[in-house]
């Protein structure tokens, strides 16, 4: 099998679940391409102790992504930095011809993201993705056949969500996700917003204008060192978007990003309500799809237990559920494979565009001057 050698450039949480994906590759039984990290850089070296003990295969190990660019060696990098290092970093990635997985808000604001953006425009034969694994997940790929089947009819509604709730708790220590000048004036949905907008933007589904409500819950935190720091990041985001599809049909999508959603661990949710059919699912219960389809008689929502119908083969049975490793798994495969074949292996088993972090970025600054002014912002 072709191998590809991958550094990684930021070893962070993100940065160790790519190593451990590429560890668990012969889970899948029919990828195209196999990775290999090679090479690590990190500021923190501390962090370098978890990858020596368990990648033989890692010969270069620094503090300056320079170093780890310079190296021959290396094809691809996946990179999962702090959002001010988007920009620099990722232009520096693309220029010296490394293919990359970058990791979300592609960019900490919107002239990052252009910059980024026409740097890809510049080095066309380089393969950039953007990082995005809840679409993975084998009931969203069973909703993305819906939408490809246009099984839904007219669109009535849609709402997709990313909901955290560990920031309720006002004791917990600041860190850079929560300062405006390392994580950026989109806060939440910086973080999280890609996740929530990969599968509409996918379908095709294009904000036309927002009206955002954003708020600052916990405007401040402890600093760790026994004081306190303020918190300006934005907690919470609803955005109410007029979207309109391919057929030019306009419809409300909801967009919700919050840190604070009290009882929400970690999850991602989708609802898309549809003349024909209606379909939904949250990472809550990952393994039941919601599915209601309207042929004129009663109206019932089936509840369907997805096994493990991953879009890329692997070895698990499929009467076995399927969590988050395997959805990063999935989006690695998912990225390996279109790098290697030039194309994704169908419109939801691929990782985020450019044009659609693009997009998101639109998007989000729209939504920072509708919660300013109180206004509907064209996107
Ligand atoms: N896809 C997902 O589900 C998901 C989840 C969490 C975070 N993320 C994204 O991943 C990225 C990183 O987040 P994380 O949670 O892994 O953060 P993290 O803080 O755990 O890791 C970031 C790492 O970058 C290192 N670093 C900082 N400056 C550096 C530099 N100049 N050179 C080299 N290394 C440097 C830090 O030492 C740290 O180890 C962010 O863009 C974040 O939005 C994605």
């Amino acid at each position: 099998m072709r191998t590809i050698n991958f550094g990684i450039i930021g070893c962070g949480l993100m940065g160790r679940e790519f190593a451990s994906a590429s560890a668990r590759w012969c889970h899948l039984t029919n990828a195209p391409a196999r990775p290999v990290i090679s090479a690590i850089c990190d500021t923190n070296a501390g962090l370098f102790d978890w990858y020596k003990k368990n990648f033989d295969s890692i010969t270069q190990f620094t503090g300056d992504y320079h170093e780890l660019l310079k190296n021959p060696q290396i094809e691809a990098v996946y990179c999962a930095l702090p959002h001010n290092l988007h920009k620099t970093v990722y232009c520096d990635i693309i220029s010296a011809g490394k293919h990359l997985l970058g990791e979300k808000p592609f960019g900490i604001d919107k002239a990052a993201n252009d910059a980024i953006v026409e740097c890809c425009r510049r080095h066309s034969d380089v393969f950039v993705r953007c990082s995005s694994e809840f679409p993975f997940y084998p009931a969203v790929q069973r909703i993305g056949e819906m939408i490809e089947t246009n099984a839904f009819g007219r669109i009535i509604e849609a709402t997709s969500c990313f909901l955290h709730s560990s920031d309720l708790d006002v004791n917990k220590p600041i860190n850079w996700k929560r300062m405006i000048e390392v994580n950026g004036e989109y806060g939440c949905m910086g973080d999280l917003g890609m996740h929530a907008c990969h599968v509409p933007f996918r379908a095709g589904w294009v904000p036309q204008n927002v009206r955002a409500i954003l708020c600052d819950i916990v405007p401040q935190r402890p600093d760790g060192k026994g004081g306190v720091a303020p918190c300006r990041t934005w907690d919470n985001a609803t955005l109410l978007c007029q979207a309109r599809d391919e057929t030019g049909w306009e419809f409300p999508l909801t967009i919700k990003t919050h840190r604070i959603a009290p009882g929400q661990k970690d999850t991602w949710s989708l609802e898309i309500l549809g003349t024909k059919a209606s379909a939904r699912f949250s990472t809550k219960n990952p393994r039941l799809l919601e599915v209601l389809e309207y042929t004129g008689g009663e109206q019932a929502w089936r509840q369907i237990d997805m096994g493990y119908e991953s879009a890329f083969a692997a070895i698990t049975g499929g009467i076995f559920e399927f969590g988050f490793t395997d959805a990063i798994l999935q989006m690695w495969a998912s990225f390996v494979s279109e790098l290697v074949e030039g194309k994704p292996k169908s419109r939801f088993a691929g990782c985020v565009t450019p044009a659609e972090s693009a997009l998101s970025h639109r998007l989000f600054t729209a939504a920072l001057a509708s919660q300013k002014n109180a206004s509907t912002e064209t996107v």
